[in-house]
């Protein structure tokens, strides 16, 4: 190689360097205080120590590409009436090591019994995660209303957290007997490549929400108190496909396991849902609810949603109803649910048989 291509590279190197964010070092940046996060995102291993985040600001961590991040701490939201987020992470192939380490949304200063339907403007989502690799061990106390939505830009395994909202099932003075804590969902989902594992979820509203994307598996979770792990609310121009959700526990929860398309969503497609070993028990309105009237519970059903390939197969999903509840529901617009499904995996009992409209391709199934 020539002296002159030798300079040249060196000089294409530089410039590119100069151009693209900042190669970053490896060094420790640690997080004490809103004002040390540029700094600290700088380096490639990032600890953060306890500290309160001032009311109205997003503690917001842009990461360079294979980061560490460490919890030392706890991490508290001082409360304002905004729109949030109030946490937002980003950057690929990031290990996000939680130490058991909380995140306290102090839900009790915002909850009102009507999350974002109404009352007081809350921060939602509480949680943004829009990263690759590994996110793990992290605790969510109290969130104001919905706690995580997720959209990675590349494979990501989520496993070991807290959702602790169970100081949301009391009422409270502004929620009118009803339970204060409103449209907690766990976990919000449109993106692909996704795993969450071991995790623990007491909200009041879904568990998981998947509303669309590919290749989600949601294993060996427990939910308790919400409503139940969805596939939907399914809206217009959406696919979801390749889901598996398999060996949870839910606990006294509305439902176990729901899919829900809006009435009014057109040009739609869900595909390939799997669940196996699922377990429920004290379920107060419905062991497994598959319905296209979405808001409407078994209303007049849309059939712009073409849903297909719903499977209990695998392990036994055992699911146990309250006694004034129904154990299948399944409401399905006119020729939108096809194809032949096999439920042979499926024992639920307790309560009474719920309807199951306009539909005949449900195999190794009766109630
Ligand atoms: C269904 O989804 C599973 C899990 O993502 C995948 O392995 C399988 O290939 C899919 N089946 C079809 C027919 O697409
Ligand atoms: C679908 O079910 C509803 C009842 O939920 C019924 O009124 C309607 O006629 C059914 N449509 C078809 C095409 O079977």
């Amino acid at each position: 190689m020539s002296p002159t291509f030798l300079r040249l590279s060196a000089l294409l190197i530089l410039a590119g360097a100069v151009v693209a964010r900042p190669a970053a070092r490896a060094c420790t940046g640690t997080i004490s205080s809103l004002d040390d996060v540029d700094d600290a995102v700088e380096c490639t291993t990032v600890n953060i120590n306890s500290f309160t985040v001032p009311a109205g600001e997003t503690f917001n961590l842009d990461l360079a590409d294979g980061t560490t991040v460490n919890m030392l701490g706890d991490v508290t939201f001082a409360v304002k009436n905004w729109d949030g987020p109030l946490f937002q992470v980003s950057g690929k192939d990031i290990t996000f090591n939680g130490n058991g380490h909380t995140f306290d949304g102090n839900g009790p200063s915002y909850w009102d019994g009507q999350g974002g339907n109404g009352g007081v403007t809350k921060p939602a989502p509480m949680m943004k995660i829009k990263i690759s690799g590994t996110y793990t061990n992290v605790k969510v106390l109290n969130s104001p209303a919905r706690v995580y939505s997720v959209s990675n830009p590349a494979p990501l395994v989520i496993s070991k957290l807290t959702i602790d909202d169970s100081a949301g099932d009391a009422p409270n003075s502004k929620s009118d007997g009803k339970a204060a804590g409103h449209n907690t969902d766990g976990f919000d989902c449109s993106t692909t490549d996704l795993t969450i594992e071991d995790s623990t979820i007491h909200n009041q509203d879904d568990c998981l929400a998947i509303n669309k994307g590919s290749n989600i598996v949601f294993q060996r979770n427990t939910c308790i108190g919400g409503h139940g792990i969805s596939v939907g609310s399914i809206d217009s121009d959406v696919t979801v496909s390749g889901i598996v959700i398999q060996n949870n526990v839910i606990q006294n929860n509305d439902q176990a396991l729901r899919i829900k398309t809006k009435a009014s969503a057109s040009d739609s497609t869900v595909t390939n849902i799997t669940y196996s070993g699922n377990t429920g028990t004290g379920l107060r309105q419905f062991g497994v609810l598959i319905d296209q009237s979405y808001p409407d519970t078994l209303g007049t059903p849309g059939n712009g949603v073409k849903l297909s390939a719903v499977n209990f197969v695998g392990s036994t999903n055992s699911l146990t109803v309250n006694s004034d509840a129904q154990r299948v529901a399944v409401n399905c617009g006119s020729g939108s649910c096809t194809g032949t499904w096999d439920w042979s995996a499926l024992k639920v009992s307790g309560g009474s048989a719920g309807p199951i409209t306009n539909f005949s391709g449900i195999k190794n199934f009766s109630q």
